[in-house]
């Protein structure tokens, strides 16, 4: 993993802060070259709370990924970033690659604010015909589409303050130019909430397909070079969760289960409104004409029922067409106030989402990417699991625990995660009363906003196989649980003021575990 050393991020930090100086409509009027305080950056990633094979900044803010774009071997991350403070600020694009989307290299910020505002959530793809001009055939451009928000349109009351720009990058996402014709869509709507465009290249009509979101629905834009947008439809009014603002959408195509059917699915986040409090993510399942969603329901599912995965998208122009979707692990009622020192926040493992029909019902699973595997190594593996005596656990909070649990109504799963501290996590599968719980009310700090340790997170849970998988992946700050195959998803943030040191795996019946695997789960920031 290579990083940085501070005299190397220095020397790129003013590299890329006199390459922004340079462009005339893309200096960051705001940033003055003079008044700028380099940070020293000299994580080795050991703080307190520090997720060690998580994506995080190496300091400062973030929220949401952008622009998931794969290009010639690598995986991009961009995210909304704020390089000045731990909370939230004028945003602009940090950056980070990788071969597999586990180990990540960090690279300069990416986009800084302009004249036209702060640079929100977006996405990338690559131009492979070069339809925008931007670049050529034989160089193809890496095109980030994104929001733009214009602070002092909103402080002045406006309701045009957010439109959608471009920039473009012709070595593989290390420096960008903004588009000299932004923003390439104005707001006209009306409608103060306008962002979040979400690009991909639509093979069936041969064109560029936008979805944006518009306060209480999605919007779709269509383009023949990137430029040039016309608004097609709109989907959502009568349709899904509006217990607050929708963000984030992304649309994709995908195959249902083995078979040779394919739906169309589209994500949408929503802040506040989700089911367990703040932010969370809801999808609708159904068919695009190139022109128009239909969804297959009037009601929506919910992609991740912890509470701490949100504005999560899928990555574009991968290598087999797979749906790679990273979301940010935080959630909008507390991502301020987290414990957290030198750096805010986390995003999810990479997830392979796939679609599968049951009962005349689509559902998406989340599955962790196999490349994450190559972080374990194995500490125990039981057939049986003696209910007795907990597991002890000697890698810090870095660990993965699997149990096969033989399920019928009466029995009850409990794995709950302890510290000298009293300090607990439980998580418990309930199939009589038909749902599954993370239990983090005492799991370390959680005094910091009153949401955060407000109440039991539930999912509602049916029995339908003999046999369940449950997975639990635990690093500092976080726990990302996947039942039956990734079908049912919860991902938490917690923060023990100790290490948990045991686990206790037990059940209202013996015989109903059949099997448990403990491993340890290896930084991606030090070669162990
Ligand atoms: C979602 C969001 C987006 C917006 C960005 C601003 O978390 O509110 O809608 O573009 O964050 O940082």
């Amino acid at each position: 993993m290579k990083q940085f050393t501070y005299l190397q991020a220095i020397i790129i930090l003013h590299i890329s802060l006199l390459f922004n100086a340079c462009g005339d409509k893309n200096t960051n009027k705001e940033e003055n070259l003079d008044d700028l305080v380099v940070a020293e950056i000299s994580t080795d990633y050991t703080e307190q709370f520090r997720p060690q094979f998580h994506f995080t900044p190496e300091e400062k803010w973030m929220n949401d990924p952008n622009g998931l774009v794969y290009h010639q071997g690598l995986y991009h991350l961009f995210y909304q970033y704020y390089p000045d403070d731990i909370v939230w600020g004028p945003m602009h694009w940090g950056h980070a690659i990788s071969k597999d989307m586990i180990s990540w290299e960090h690279k300069p910020i990416a986009l800084y604010p302009d004249e036209l505002g702060y640079i929100f959530s977006g996405s990338a793809v690559v131009d492979i015909d070069n339809t925008s001009g931007l670049g050529t055939l034989e160089n193809p451009p890496l095109v980030a589409i994104f929001t733009y928000h214009l602070i002092e349109g909103e402080k002045a009351g406006k309701l045009d303050f957010q439109t959608q720009g471009i920039a473009y990058s012709l070595d593989n996402g290390d420096t960008w130019t903004k588009y000299e014709g932004n923003p390439v869509i104005p707001n006209d709507t009306g409608i103060k909430d306008f962002r979040d465009p979400k690009v991909y290249w639509d093979e069936e009509t041969n064109q560029w397909i936008l979805i944006l979101v518009a306060g209480d629905h999605a919007k779709f834009y269509k383009s023949d070079d990137l430029k040039e947008w016309s608004h097609m439809s709109d989907f959502g009014k009568e349709h899904g969760a509006h217990g607050g603002v929708w963000e984030c959408p992304d649309l994709f195509q995908i195959k249902v289960g083995e078979t040779d059917e394919e739906k169309w699915v589209l994500l949408i986040s929503i802040n506040p409104g989700a089911p367990n409090g703040g932010s969370g993510t809801q999808y609708f399942v159904g068919d695009f004409d190139g022109k128009k969603f239909t969804a297959e329901h009037k009601d929506h599912k919910w992609l991740d029922w912890g509470t701490d995965n949100y504005a999560g998208v899928t990555y574009n122009n991968t290598p087999n067409n797979e749906r790679i979707f990273i979301g940010w692990m935080s959630n909008w009622n507390y991502a301020r106030n987290t414990p957290t020192s030198t750096w805010r926040s986390a995003m999810t493992l990479p997830r392979e989402l796939s679609l599968i029909k049951e009962n005349g019902h689509y559902f998406l699973r989340s599955n962790v990417l196999e490349a994450f595997n190559k972080q374990l190594s194995k500490v125990s593996e039981q057939e049986i699991v003696s209910l007795e005596s907990p597991f002890e656990l000697d890698h810090g909070n870095f660990n993965q625990s699997e149990v096969t649990f033989k399920t019928n109504l009466s029995k009850q799963l409990k794995l709950e995660f302890t510290n000298n501290k009293n300090e607990k996590l439980v998580f418990e599968i309930d199939p009589a009363n038909q749902k599954m719980m993370i239990d983090r009310t005492a799991s370390g700090m959680v005094d910091f906003e009153p949401s955060f340790a407000k109440g039991i997170h539930s999912m509602p849970y049916i029995v339908s196989n003999k046999e369940v998988d449950v997975r639990v992946i635990m690093d500092w700050s976080s726990v990302e649980i996947f039942v039956d195959n990734g079908k049912y998803v919860m991902t938490d943030q917690i923060f023990p003021t100790e290490f948990y040191n045991n686990l206790q795996v037990s059940s209202t019946n013996k015989i109903s575990l059949k099997n448990f695997n403990l491993n340890n789960i290896k930084s991606i920031w030090k070669d162990e």
